[in-house]
């Protein structure tokens, strides 16, 4: 096995189908006897969960930019040394729901600061870790949110406007047209079912080449 081609992240707008792609990215990992650690951000440990309640909860919904940039990397520190990294050390596969692509689109496109800072903190907090494979899960905003808006309270995140999210969209986009050997974009806007080839395909080539 190719040790350094294991972490697999999962990236989206809200209301692309995420929690069913990776049940099925996991499967498909855990169909070829990989050790697999299945994780998410931001969270992945008890300091990032509590973090995570922090950055989506209402308590501190005025919160400056920085602060909520700096808390999504805290939360990175912590999961990549507690978790990440031990997990790739030994061996297993890493499948984690959304990654630093996740700040760049949501803190860098949406919020607008600027991704010079977002990538001097990648570089401090994760040395030279990158994603080996990240499937962006792409559709229109309007249908995300309306598939989004059928589930619980909204978050902090996604009370934010249709334009923030098209901000994140087209970021999103940017940063796979940027990084086509990294990147795998899925027409998430189908019905499940084809979204759910789309990624089994994906994820069944990379297998072949790196389990
Ligand atoms: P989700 O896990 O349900 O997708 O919610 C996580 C939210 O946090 C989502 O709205 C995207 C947002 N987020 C950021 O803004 N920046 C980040 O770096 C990460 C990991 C998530």
């Amino acid at each position: 096995m190719n040790r350094l081609r294991c972490f697999i992240t999962v990236e989206g707008i809200e209301g692309a189908g995420k929690t069913s792609c990776l049940e099925r990215i996991e499967e498909r990992i855990r169909s070829r006897g990989l050790p697999l650690l299945v994780t998410r951000e931001p969270g992945g440990t008890p300091l990032g969960e509590d973090l995570r309640a922090l950055l989506l909860g209402h308590l501190h919904a005025g919160m400056a930019q920085d602060t909520e940039l700096l808390l999504m990397f805290a939360a990175r520190a912590e999961h990549l040394a507690a978790q990440i990294e031990p997990a790739l050390a030994s061996g297993a596969w890493v499948l984690c729901d959304r990654f630093t692509d996740a700040t760049y689109a949501y803190q860098g496109f949406g919020r607008g600061i600027d991704l010079a800072r977002i990538a001097a903190l990648e570089d401090w907090v994760q040395g030279a870790r990158r994603p080996n494979l990240t499937l962006l899960l792409d559709l229109p905003v309007e249908l995300g949110l309306q598939r989004a808006g059928k589930r619980s309270t909204p978050d902090r995140f996604e009370r934010e406007t249709l334009a923030f999210f098209e901000r994140v969209r087209d970021g999103y986009l940017d940063l796979a047209a940027s990084m086509p050997e990294r990147y795998r974009v899925i027409d998430a806007s189908q019905p499940l079912a084809n979204v759910l080839q789309q990624v089994s395909a994906q994820i069944d080539s990379f297998l072949d080449v790196y389990a």
